[in-house]
């Protein structure tokens, strides 16, 4: 699987420590940046990474911002993304299990390394449910 990692300065410790432990763990890791400490804006790095994504140039993204808030919002502007504010390990499951989130959107202000490996963890892991009604809510989502 492959998996695009994207932040602005405000994640950019966190998508880094992701980075190394997905790559680490055996997936094929994409890092669109940001570089560096430096301020850049949190839009333009969602936008790049859910339209990596919804290219099909990678099979999931995970977004990085202070709290995942704006990243996640800059991502979900993209046609084909359903980019998911994770904050806990129930909120990563539910993201893959109901909603079939092809990004989800981290917090460096709001989560700790070892939460956030958890939670991607569960995320990556999760089935999405496929029942009739769930299936229907998201063609509605895709359809939006
Ligand atoms: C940047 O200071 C900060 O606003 C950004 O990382 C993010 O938290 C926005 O939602």
């Amino acid at each position: 699987m492959k998996i695009a990692l994207a932040s602005d300065h405000g994640g950019f410790e966190l998508k880094n420590g992701l980075r190394d432990y997905l790559s680490d763990e055996g997936y094929e890791v994409v890092d669109l940046g940001t570089e560096s400490g430096e301020s850049v804006d949190y839009p333009v790095y969602g936008k790049k990474c859910a339209e990596y994504v919804v290219s099909g140039q990678a099979d999931k993204g995970i977004v990085v911002c202070g709290t995942g808030i704006g990243i996640g919002i800059a991502a979900n502007k993209v046609h084909g993304a359903r980019c998911a504010v994770v904050a806990s390990e129930t909120h990563a499951f539910f993201a893959k299990n109901h909603n079939d989130a092809n990004l989800i959107a981290l917090g460096e202000r709001t989560t700790e390394l070892e939460d956030a490996k958890l939670y991607v963890d569960t995320w990556l892991q999760t089935k999405f449910d496929g029942g009739e009604r769930h299936a229907r809510r998201v063609k509605l989502l895709d359809d939006m």
